[in-house]
């Protein structure tokens, strides 16, 4: 039997091939694992009106990590157009599959680590070594949203709210409402990952990122319950700074900062921010981690214009099954994967189209397995 039992689901478009890639390299390695195909994605959704079936969901209680690539989703009237003509008109609403699967099975955690490997040449700056810890399964992502309003909440947060009021005689199809709900706990539990982490890996500093100056009600929360837990790390320097501000100060001093910690969206910006200054997308991986199960991804999406066409960066995905290796223990081959990838970058010899090169997804995947 394999000693790892590991979720397999490439998604659409480039997840195919960036998951292909990463499997040689996994397989170079000698990872010892059994690996469990999932469909997930847009043919899902548009054969079965469900992008994250219920055999993929089961398919996730019985392994012990995964390894996602990306899926295509679009907005709901597009989302319902394409579906086939039985499913039409049936009341289907799309929702994306990665967002549900966070809440589904609580990966709170999401870990984005950005390091600029040295001779990179679509490195911001040499030296950039941030990580940023995401919350995974609250604030504006919460799924609590409305459109059209409906008037018995209009009424109520007419009734609650003084600040309702220019809102409140709207038409129902003129407005919309996203909730932005943060709980203590889930403030808290991201505040000591993030802590916890640092110290761990002799990290000097956390960043509290928020906007509690303005939204002051879930920030502030937010924002309170992080720099309670930062009292439990007195070894751990803590600041706090606004999301718009810190957009700024990182690209201008990315020097100063080292751990970051954010409300789901906020982490969701400053983790796109943060890996275009270490080349990109083709570099951004991403962690989903929750007590029970862990699903490791790129960041980027599934790309259709460069589909099926062997072209796009597949290290985003290689660094992911690396950080996947250093959750199942497997730290060993952990270093060996990121020192490959380290060997590969600063020799230069093999880059895709995003570095400038002209080499393919499976020969950066070859590369990067030659070194092993
Ligand atoms: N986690 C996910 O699965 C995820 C994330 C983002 C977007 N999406 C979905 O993906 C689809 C396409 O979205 P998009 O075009 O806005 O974003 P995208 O991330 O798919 O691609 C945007 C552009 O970034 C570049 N790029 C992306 N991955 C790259 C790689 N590995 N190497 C080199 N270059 C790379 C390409 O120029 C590409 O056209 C949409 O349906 C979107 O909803 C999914």
């Amino acid at each position: 039997m394999a000693k790892h039992k590991i979720g397999w689901l490439p998604g659409d478009g480039i997840g195919i091939e960036v998951c292909a890639a990463a499997r040689v390299v996994l397989d170079r390695l000698g990872f010892d694992a059994q690996y469990v195909e999932g469909d997930i994605g847009w043919e899902c959704w548009r054969q079965e009106g469900d992008a994250f079936p219920q055999r993929t969901v089961d398919l996730l209680k019985r392994v012990d990590a995964a390894m996602f690539g990306a899926i295509t989703s679009k907005p709901v009237k597009a989302a319902e157009a394409e579906l086939i003509p039985e499913l039409q008109g049936k009341g289907l609403v799309y929702r994306s599959p990665i967002v549900r699967m966070r809440q589904l099975f609580d990966l709170y955690v999401c870990l984005r680590p950005c390091k600029a490997y040295p001779g990179n040449p679509i490195n911001f700056k040499e030296g950039i070594d941030l990580v940023v810890f995401r919350e995974n399964t609250e604030d504006l992502y919460a799924g609590v949203e409305f459109n059209p309003v409906p008037q018995e909440l209009a009424d109520t947060l007419g009734h609650l709210s003084k600040s309702f009021a220019p809102f409140q005689k709207l038409p129902a199809d003129e407005y919309a409402i996203s909730c932005k709900i943060n709980t203590r706990r889930g403030s808290e539990r991201i505040a000591r990952a993030a802590f916890e982490f640092a110290r761990a890996h002799g990290r000097k500093k956390v960043t509290i990122v928020h906007k509690a100056n303005v939204v002051r009600a879930t920030d502030g929360l937010f924002l309170e319950a992080a720099r309670s837990v930062a009292k439990e790390f007195l070894d751990i320097q803590v600041n706090d700074a606004n999301i718009d501000a810190i957009c700024m100060w990182l690209l201008k001093n990315p020097f100063d900062y080292d751990v970051l910690v954010a409300p789901n969206l906020y982490g969701d910006i400053i983790s796109d921010l943060c890996a275009q200054m270490v080349g990109g997308l083709g570099f951004g991986c991403s962690g989903n981690i929750g007590a029970h199960l862990a699903v490791f991804e790129p960041t980027h999406g599934s790309a259709p214009k460069y589909a099926g066409q062997n072209k796009v960066n597949p290290l985003a995905t290689i660094l992911a099954a690396k950080m996947m290796l250093d959750w199942l223990g497997e730290s060993d081959m952990a270093v060996r994967l990121e020192e490959a990838v380290v060997a590969v970058i600063a020799e230069g010899n093999v880059r895709t189209y995003d570095m400038g090169g002209a080499n393919t997804t499976m020969e950066m995947a070859e590369a990067v397995a030659s070194k092993l």
